[in-house]
């Protein structure tokens, strides 16, 4: 390509902000895997500011070139190829559902185990597929045998869903919880650990940690606190719905004994997909939310009898790992700090503005918040929206409010250049 179209790309970009590109330049033009061919030579860290790079990502999604997304934190779009999977596999059910789901594409379902075991770093036997890290989490905390004066160290900055489920279990069960309360940002993980640390006693049974805090993207350090957990004989919990696929780790890496994420958060998945991990050992004792006949007491797929779903859906998880690999977990990891340390940086500089989240990539990826002094979230963000077409979301969770901001591999700088002005314009009245 090189010198024309780059030429032309930039010269675009120039005149009329290169979000005006996606229905110029479609994928059909350049095929996405020419682009990763031609960028292979860069390092993760020279592809990260490779803009050309990425505006070719960008073509692989079927996006609003109108409206600005900074919103992937709640959920991701799905590029085409997903997409289409979804669309095709719907089509071929139609014809005849029971046969097509249950006889046809569920043959596809252990070779699909097999590659999100390979992503996730774990075995086969650890993997269930779900719908979404509330379902899995939710079959860990009430299928945890715990008893009454069972104690469960969490954070008060966790999901509300899990917070929910656990207030659930502790109404019903008499297990006794107890909150840290964590503060953004932190810089030294080690305080985490420490907090964690300090809230154990005897009597607890389970530390809960969420890898990448939602409201404001703190990534909490999960290896240190499971190894002080594991010293004292409490299990771990791990909320990977914002870690899975936008940073770089392997389940192993963590040695926690029960994870869940959403599929359709960072890996671009369908829209209702997730994952159970059970560490082998631990399965057995762990109830199903969702009975299952007995035999399957030891394996894994007991977590799987969910009923009718869409088997459509979860197939094209393949394709968004497939397309998730052809990208690699280094090079994402490194643009999304890029992009998110591109926009933060500029932003924290401004008066009235306080910045929620770390600079430091050992803390923060994508996810990043910040508050504007005098300003309430809701009227903030309704102020992008409106004004500017720009969608982002109100954080209000105990100590934090502010606006929280996740842009995305399909993310482009001219996009926010716009949000930084945007910022500058609101600051300032
Ligand atoms: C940290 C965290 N855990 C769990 C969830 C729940 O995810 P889902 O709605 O896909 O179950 C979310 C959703 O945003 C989240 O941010």
């Amino acid at each position: 390509m090189k010198k024309n179209r780059r030429h032309f790309l930039q010269k675009i970009s120039s005149l009329t902000g290169a979000i005006a590109l996606s229905p110029i330049i479609s994928n059909a033009q350049i095929p996405f895997e020419k682009t990763i061919e031609d960028k292979a030579h860069l390092s993760a860290e020279e592809c990260a500011v490779d803009d050309e790079f990425w505006y070719q990502v960008r073509q692989q999604y079927t996006i609003s070139s109108n409206i600005i997304n900074l919103n992937s934190g709640g959920v991701s779009p799905q590029p085409k190829v997903v997409q289409d999977a979804v669309v095709r596999y719907n089509q071929l059910s139609n014809e005849i559902p029971s046969y097509y789901m249950w006889r046809v594409l569920d043959q596809g379902k252990e070779p699909l185990r097999k590659k999100l075991a390979e992503l996730a770093g774990c075995s086969t036997e650890e993997i269930a597929i779900n719908r979404n890290t509330s379902e899995a989490l939710e079959t860990i905390i009430f299928g945890l045998p715990l008893e009454a004066g069972d104690e469960v160290v969490l954070t008060e900055q966790d999901y509300p869903n899990m917070l929910h489920a656990w207030r659930q279990r502790a109404k019903r069960d008499g297990i006794v919880l107890k909150f840290i309360s964590l503060k953004f940002p932190t810089e030294d993980q080690n305080d985490i650990v420490q907090q964690y640390v300090n809230a154990f006693t005897d009597k607890t049974k389970v530390a809960h940690v969420t890898h990448m805090i939602n409201w404001v993207g703190q990534i909490l350090p999960a290896r240190a606190i499971a190894d002080e957990a594991h010293k004292r004989g409490i299990e771990v919990i791990v909320d990977a719905a914002h870690s899975f696929a936008h940073i770089d780790f392997k389940i192993s890496d963590l040695d926690c004994d029960y994870l869940g994420t959403s599929l359709h958060k960072w890996l671009c998945a369908p829209f209702g997909t997730g994952m159970l991990y059970i560490k082998k050992e631990k399965i057995k004792k762990i109830y199903p939310l969702f009975g299952a006949q007995e035999k399957l007491v030891n394996n894994i797929r007991k977590f799987e009898s969910l009923g009718t779903r869409s088997i459509g859906a979860e197939q094209a998880i393949g394709q968004a790992i497939d397309f998730h690999n052809m990208i690699g977990i280094e090079r994402k990891q490194k643009r999304l700090q890029y992009i998110k340390n591109y926009w933060a940086k500029e932003v924290s500089k401004l008066e009235n503005i306080t910045l929620l989240t770390s600079l430091d990539p050992k803390n923060a990826c994508a996810i990043a918040a910040f508050s504007i002094k005098g300003k309430k979230p809701e009227k903030l963000s309704g102020l992008f929206f409106k004004k500017y077409k720009i969608h982002v979301v109100p954080i209000r969770i105990g100590n934090v409010f502010g606006v929280r901001v996740s842009p995305n591999v399909f993310t482009i700088k001219s996009e926010l250049d716009q949000f930084i002005e945007a910022v500058k314009e609101i600051a300032k009245t």
